[in-house]
C-alpha cells in the first residue's frame, strides 16, 4: 500500500488536502491524473445507469432519471431519516492520554496497531492455566514503563498480578482467554471498578462507550444558534427520497423506476484511515429504485447481480472482487426484514486477506418515504397512486374498496449505494503492477475505459518533420480523448512515464510514417508493438477506449 500511495503522490493521482500546511486528517485532493480517473469512473456509472438502456428482470427497459440535490438540507430531513438520533459511533476515551477509540474497533486496534500490546505479546506467550509472572513483571518494569505507562500492570504489577492469580486459582477449569487476561492486566482496583479495558496507546483504563455524532454541523444565516443549525449530508440518498414526489409529479416515471445521484457526502469519521478508504469528505453514487413491495426479491437480486457485474466490467474482475450477503445481525435498522442486503467488496492491500466495502445493495423497504411523509405532516396523502395496478385490479373484478386500498401505497426501495472514492482506490490498487523488467519498475494496468490518459503521441526524434506530423495527430485525437504529446527525452523514458500513468496506447511517428503513412502502436500491458495506418489511429482508439 505504501508503494501505491507513493506513486499516487509522485504522479499526481492523489495528494493530501492542504498538504503545504501539513495536511488535514481524513481529507484528500485528486491531482490531474486522479481527477480524470475518478471522473471516468463517475461518467461510466452515469452513462451505464442513467443514459444506457438497462433491461430489468421483467424484460422491460428500466426507467431511471438523474437528480442533483443540495448538500445542506432542511434539518428535519435528518430528524425523519433517523440520522440525528442514531448516526453516531460508540466512543471510549482514555482520561490519561486523551486518546479516543471506537468501541467496536478496540480489540482490532490492540491487535494491529498498539505498540505496547505488540511488545507485551512478544515478551510473554500465554500458556493456558498459567501466568508467567516473572516475564510479566520484567516487562512491566522494563519496556512496559516506556510503552504503556498508564497500564495497571505497569503502575502496580504486584496488585494486578494478584487479582489475576486469584482468578486463575479460583476457576482452574475455566482459564481466562486473551481478552480476559488483557482486562486483568488493565485493572488495579477490581472491586471498585470491575474489569477494565486498556487504551491502545498508553494502557490507561478506557471510559464506557458514549455516542459520538458523525454529522458535521454548520449554521445557515447570520445568527448562529440552535435554530440556524444545519448539517452537511452524510449520504446523498435523503436528497432523493425527499424529491420522490417532485420527480413523480414532473417526469413520466411509473413504479418501478429509479432515481440516481452522485455527490459529496460528509462524515466526521472518528478514525479516518487507509488512505481515501475512510475519509471525512467523499463522493457517493447512489440509486434509489422504487418498486411495488411484492417485487422486492426479484429487484433486489437484479440490482445486486448487475452492480457486481458492472464493477467487473470496468476492470475489477477476478479474485479481488466478491459479493457478500449480510448476516441477519449485520442488517441496518431499515433492512431488518425484507429481501436482504449485500456488499460488493474489494480486497484492498490493507484489508487483505479480508475485503472492504465498495458498494452496498439494500432493500430499505418503505422506511424513508414513510418517515418523510409522516414527518412533514401529510402522511398517507403522499402514498403513490399506481394507475396500472388500479386497471389490473378493475379487470380482475375486485371491489372498489379493495382497488382503492391496494393501488395506493408507499413504494419499497432497493438501494445500490457506491463510493466513488473507494471505487477509484480499488481501480488504483487493481491497476498497480510491479514489473522490474520495465524502466518504470511498475505500470498501471487500468481498463482502457478508466485510464486517465487514453493515448500518447511521440515524435521519435525532434527533426525531419516528425514533430509536425505528431502534433497534427495529437490535435486530432485530443478533440475526443485525453491524449498527451511528449517529445522530451528518450523514447524509453517516455514509455516509462506513460506506463506509470497507465496510458494504454502510445503512437510513435518515425521515418516510416513520413515514407509509408504508418505509425507504431505500443501496447502498455504486453509492450508489443505493431504498425497501423496513420489515418486509422482514431478508429483504433475508438474501438478500444470507449
Ligand atoms: N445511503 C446508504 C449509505 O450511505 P453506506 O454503506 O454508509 O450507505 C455507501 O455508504 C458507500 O459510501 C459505501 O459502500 C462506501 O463506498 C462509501 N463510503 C461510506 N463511508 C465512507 C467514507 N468514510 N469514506 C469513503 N467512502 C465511504
Amino acid at each position: 500500500m505504501d508503494d501505491i500511495v507513493a506513486l499516487c503522490r509522485r504522479r499526481g493521482f492523489i495528494f493530501q488536502s492542504s498538504e503545504i500546511y501539513g495536511g488535514i486528517n481524513g481529507f484528500w485532493d485528486y491531482g490531474p491524473l486522479g481527477a480524470d480517473l475518478k471522473r471516468n469512473l463517475k461518467n461510466a456509472w452515469w452513462t451505464d445507469i442513467v443514459q444506457e438502456e438497462l433491461i430489468g428482470p421483467d424484460g422491460k427497459p428500466i426507467d431511471m432519471v438523474g437528480l442533483d440535490t443540495t448538500i445542506i438540507m432542511h434539518p428535519k430531513v435528518w430528524e425523519a431519516s433517523g440520522h440525528l438520533a442514531g448516526f453516531a459511533d460508540p466512543m471510549r476515551k482514555c482520561p490519561k492520554c486523551g486518546h479516543f477509540v471506537r468501541a467496536d474497533q478496540l480489540w482490532d486496534l490492540l491487535a494491529t496497531s498498539s505498540a505496547w500490546f505488540d511488545s507485551l505479546l512478544q515478551a510473554f506467550t500465554p500458556v493456558t492455566g498459567q501466568i508467567d509472572t516473572p516475564h510479566l513483571m520484567a516487562w512491566a518494569k522494563g519496556k512496559g514503563k516506556k510503552l504503556a505507562p498508564n497500564l495497571a500492570l505497569v503502575r502496580n504489577p504486584e496488585v494486578t498480578l494478584a487479582w489475576l492469580a486469584t482468578r486463575i486459582n479460583g476457576q482452574p477449569d475455566a482459564p481466562p482467554d486473551m481478552k480476559e487476561l488483557t482486562r486483568y492486566i488493565a485493572t488495579e482496583q477490581l472491586h471498585a471498578t470491575g474489569l477494565q479495558e486498556p487504551c491502545p496507546r498508553c494502557g490507561g483504563p478506557l471510559t464506557d462507550p458514549a455516542p459520538f455524532k458523525l454529522m458535521f454541523e454548520s449554521h445557515a444565516g447570520i445568527e448562529q444558534n440552535e435554530d440556524s443549525k444545519v448539517y452537511l449530508r452524510p449520504e446523498t440518498a435523503q436528497g432523493i427520497f425527499v424529491n420522490f414526489w417532485n420527480v413523480v409529479d414532473t417526469s413520466r416515471v411509473k413504479v418501478p423506476f429509479g432515481i440516481a445521484q452522485q455527490g459529496k457526502a460528509f462524515r466526521n469519521e472518528v478514525t479516518p484511515r487507509n488512505f481515501t478508504f475512510r475519509s471525512r469528505e467523499f463522493e457517493q453514487m447512489e440509486i434509489e429504485f422504487f418498486i411495488h413491495p411484492s417485487t422486492a426479491n426479484e429487484w433486489y437480486t437484479f440490482w445486486r447481480d448487475s452492480r457486481y457485474a458492472w464493477w467487473q466490467s470496468i476492470g475489477l474482475a477476478g479474485a479481488n472482487l466478491q459479493l457478500r450477503e449480510h448476516e441477519k445481525d449485520e442488517l441496518a435498522h431499515y433492512a431488518k426484514t425484507g429481501a436482504g442486503t449485500s456488499d460488493i467488496e474489494y480486497r484492498f492491500p490493507f484489508t487483505a486477506p479480508g475485503f472492504g466495502e465498495l458498494e452496498g445493495v439494500a432493500h430499505r423497504a418503505d422506511f424513508d418515504l414513510k418517515a418523510h411523509a409522516t414527518a412533514c405532516g401529510k402522511g398517507d396523502k403522499l402514498k403513490y397512486f399506481d394507475q396500472d395496478l388500479q386497471v389490473r385490479l378493475q379487470n380482475e373484478g375486485k371491489s372498489k374498496d379493495e382497488i382503492n386500498e391496494r393501488s395506493r401505497y408507499f413504494p419499497h426501495v432497493i438501494e445500490p449505494s457506491a463510493g466513488a472514492d473507494r471505487g477509484t482506490l480499488a481501480l488504483l490498487c487493481e491497476a498497480y503492477t510491479p514489473d522490474p523488467s520495465r524502466a518504470s519498475g511498475v505500470y498501471m494496468k487500468f481498463h482502457p475505459r478508466m485510464a486517465p490518459i487514453k493515448a500518447a503521441v511521440f515524435p521519435l526524434v525532434n527533426k525531419d518533420g516528425m514533430p509536425e506530423v505528431a502534433e497534427k495527430l495529437y490535435r486530432e485525437l485530443r478533440k475526443k480523448w485525453n491524449v498527451q504529446f511528449d517529445e522530451k527525452q528518450s523514447i524509453g523514458k517516455r514509455y516509462a512515464r506513460m506506463d506509470e500513468a497507465g496510458t494504454p496506447y502510445c503512437f510513435t511517428i518515425d521515418g516510416d510514417t513520413l515514407a509509408g503513412g504508418t505509425v507504431t502502436v505500443r501496447h502498455r500491458d504486453t509492450q508489443q508493438q505493431e504498425r497501423i495506418a496513420l489515418d486509422s489511429v482514431s478508429q483504433f482508439l475508438r474501438d478500444r477506449v470507449q
